[in-house]
């Protein structure tokens, strides 16, 4: 059922509320972290599915050539063929998309995705049953990936307030392969700065901007960082705090 103007507000309305919700009780530490994300993730299930257009099944509201315009600037931070993984992937739209795109631009690329509500991640199986093997369920704070992929597309909204810069290391640490990509995005103006700054205390040294304005004039942003530069940073802050001597 597709849903009125109205009825998808009302959706919003109801999901933005149990985020606060959910951020406040963070805040004043009566739920943990995990706790958190699972609650924000739940509230946004609720509301996608309510709806069974695929563009707000992704937590997008327009039409294919706005929503075309608002994401493909995510494969202007992809330079070559390799393995790609969508953090938050909700019914898989945005990867059946990217295989179409990436495919036009001559791009081989191996999707999957990762999504924390099992709802949702249940709904990108069943959208793509061809890439169904590769769409994980876990919490990208604490997943363990079966391999390294080469890009690694993923939302700072996935971590609790205060904690994006912790989850950025982690991603790059933990997910990201040698000479890969973090990517985040895409984000409105209004978030670039908050973007820029998360990276900068996650001790990556280097960020790139790409960015794509709708027919509409919105500009939305991504930001990517290579894995190597953080690693390279991380190593850099160790030789300084072990007297100048590399600790491996
Ligand atoms: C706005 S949708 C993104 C859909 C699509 N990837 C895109 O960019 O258009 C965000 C999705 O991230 C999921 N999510 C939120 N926190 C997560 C986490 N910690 N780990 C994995 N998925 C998470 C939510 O359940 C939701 O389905």
């Amino acid at each position: 059922m597709h849903r009125s103007t109205a009825s998808r507000s009302a959706l919003k309305a109801e999901a933005q509320s149990i985020i606060d919700a959910a951020s406040r009780d963070f805040e004043r530490g009566t739920i943990t972290a995990s706790d958190w994300q699972r609650r924000v993730s739940a509230a946004l299930a609720t509301a996608y599915l309510g709806d069974d257009d695929p563009r707000w099944q992704s937590g997008f509201d327009g039409d294919v050539e706005l929503w075309r315009q608002a994401r493909e600037l995510v494969l202007d931070a992809v330079s070559a063929p390799g393995s790609f993984l969508d953090v938050g992937c909700a019914n898989g739209y945005l990867l059946e998309c990217l295989d179409i795109w990436s495919r036009e631009r001559g791009l081989t690329l191996t999707l999957s995705g990762l999504e924390l509500n099992p709802e949702l991640a249940d709904a990108a199986r069943r959208r793509l049953p061809a890439l169904s093997q590769g769409i994980y369920s876990g919490n990208i704070s604490d997943w363990e990936p079966p391999h390294r992929f080469m890009y690694v597309r993923m939302g700072l909204e996935y971590a609790p307030p205060g904690q994006d810069a912790a989850l950025l290391s982690r991603v790059l640490s933990d997910v990201v392969q040698t000479g890969g990509r973090l990517i985040v995005g895409p984000v409105p103006f209004t978030a670039l700065s908050a973007t820029h700054d998360a990276f900068i205390r996650a001790n990556v040294s280097e960020s790139h901007d790409v960015s794509a304005t709708d027919r509409d004039g919105k500009t939305r942003y991504v930001v990517w960082a290579r894995a190597d530069a953080y690693l390279a940073s991380r190593k850099r802050g160790r030789t300084n705090a072990y007297d100048g001597q590399p600790s491996d």
